[in-house]
């Protein structure tokens, strides 16, 4: 998209521009935490929920491309710096590897999760009757992210239940003895 691109979104245009580059850092910085904890995930049925968390990875990164390209069509570039993605993400300077249990990686992924949806839902607000073709992106993703966010409360879910049951089993063990 060329001048005319541009010159419809109007006097909002470097807002938006603001908005999509601390979007653009939150996606990197989720990506990086999905790669890195399917890497390093440690716990009983870690290797499937591993192999879910590279999916989630590779969706994070479709998104910053998604958001980047936008970017690019409004004459704006992507923040290149691995510093500038963790001081202008909104989940701060989160450092995966303190999130490699299968409990703590699935509740910070959905702690992101969250913060995420509820930004995408601020930025859907505030494009919407200016910018519709960033309107239609965000809602693409946004839509994305509420099934990632579902998919995790169901995972955490059976998690919770798997932990009930073995201490059920534990105790029936120690009361035979
Ligand atoms: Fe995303
Ligand atoms: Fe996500």
């Amino acid at each position: 998209m060329g001048r005319k691109g541009r010159e419809i979104v109007g006097s909002r245009i470097d807002e938006i521009v603001d908005d999509l580059k601390v979007a653009y850092c939150n996606e990197l910085m989720a990506f990086h935490y999905y790669w890195y904890t399917s890497l390093y995930m440690q716990g009983i049925g870690s290797l499937t929920i591993a192999g879910k968390f590279k999916d989630s990875a590779m969706e994070e990164l479709n998104h910053a491309g998604m958001i980047a390209e936008r970017l690019n069509q409004l004459a704006a570039m992507a923040p290149t710096s691995p510093a500038d993605w963790a001081n202008m993400s909104i989940f701060g300077n989160v450092d995966p590897s303190k999130y490699t249990t299968l409990r703590d990686a699935i509740e910070k992924a959905l702690e992101m999760e969250g913060l995420a949806i509820v930004h995408y839902n601020e930025l859907i607000k505030k494009v919407k009757d200016v910018d519709y073709a960033t309107y239609d992106i965000l809602q693409d993703i946004l839509v994305e992210e509420v099934k990632e966010e579902q998919d995790l409360e169901d995972i955490l879910a059976r998690l919770e239940l798997r932990e009930v049951e073995e201490r059920e089993e534990g105790k029936e063990i120690i009361e035979q003895f």
